[in-house]
């Protein structure tokens, strides 16, 4: 159809998106494309600022590559990423649950450890950690077999691939529950850091006045077949950002006890014990983020 005015636009671009044979392609193309063009017209978006639109996005993908997801990033920090994971767990986002948003840090085939083995492999200074978690489902069953793939950052707040002085694979590794449903660990305790300032993300969080500090956490994949993949985050219940977490990352059910013993003496260590509920469905991989 010819263009007659600006009211035309929407309906044509609906009819030409809604051709598509791909059914839920259509579905969600349509919709994009309505609430699209209602944001354009609710906010009057004004030439210069679709040229700024257009410079953003580019930059998105400039500043993304093997070892940093800018993409991710911005879904993050505007909260999309919490969003889709607590519509798609707890029962359709329906009953509360542990599950939280992956973060641009994943990364596929970190080392396969046995249980009670070090994170570390590379110096890493820090408080000693011991983990031990147990995988179990709603009854309070075991799920032996369960793979438990953890990452965090440093005490310096970065993770290894952000990080000339760590080892490849530096503070990552995968677990398998025993009969019990059990694995543990040791690690160093993990700080708080801020998320990648230096992209379109960044900009962003600097003109909203955002600070840009997460909570300090571990992150959990944990994964076995007739389950579904429970992705998930751990976090201090002290931590002074769990609040204002710039990814709005934090439910209650991800503050775990991050407990301190012999505070003060030369075998200060932090223990965190943690119980990982599964629920019956798909075990799925994720995408990952980073190479
Ligand atoms: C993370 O926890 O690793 C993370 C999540 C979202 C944005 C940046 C970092
Ligand atoms: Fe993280």
């Amino acid at each position: 159809m010819l263009i007659q005015d600006q009211g035309d636009v929407t309906e044509a671009v609906l009819k030409a998106v809604g051709r598509a044979p791909d059914a839920r392609h259509a579905e969600v193309l349509s919709a994009l494309v309505r609430h699209l063009h209602a944001f354009v017209r609710e906010v009057s978006v004004s030439e210069e600022e679709l040229e700024f639109a257009f410079d953003f996005v580019n930059r998105i993908g400039q500043a993304s590559n093997d070892r940093h997801n800018e993409a991710a990033l911005f879904s993050d920090a505007l909260g999309v990423s919490t969003l889709v994971c607590l519509m798609n767990n707890g029962a359709g986002g329906v009953t509360e649950t542990a599950s939280a948003l992956l973060g641009p840090f994943w990364r596929l085939n970190a080392p396969e450890l046995e249980s009670g083995a070090s994170l570390l492999r590379s110096e890493t200074q820090g408080t000693p950690l011991l983990m031990r978690g147990l995988v179990r489902d709603h009854a309070g069953n075991p799920i032996a077999g369960a793979r438990v793939d953890v990452w965090q950052a440093s005490p310096a707040g970065l993770y290894e691939n952000q990080d000339e002085q760590q080892a490849d694979m530096n503070l990552r590794g995968v677990f398998t529950a025993d009969a019990d449903g059990r694995f543990h660990f040791t690690s160093v305790r993990p700080a708080g850091y801020p998320v990648p300032m230096d992209g379109p993300t960044g900009d962003m969080l600097r003109a909203q006045r955002r600070q840009p500090l997460r909570p300090a956490h571990l992150h959990f994949l944990v994964h076995r077949e007739g389950y579904k993949t429970l992705i998930t985050q751990v976090f201090p219940g002290d931590d002074a950002h769990l609040e204002d977490d710039p990814v709005f990352g934090v439910t209650p059910a991800l503050i775990g006890s991050y407990r301190t013993e012999n505070e003060g003496a030369a075998d200060e260590r932090c223990v965190l014990d943690y119980e990982f509920v599964m629920q019956p469905g798909e075990a799925r991989l994720p995408v990952p983020p980073i190479k």
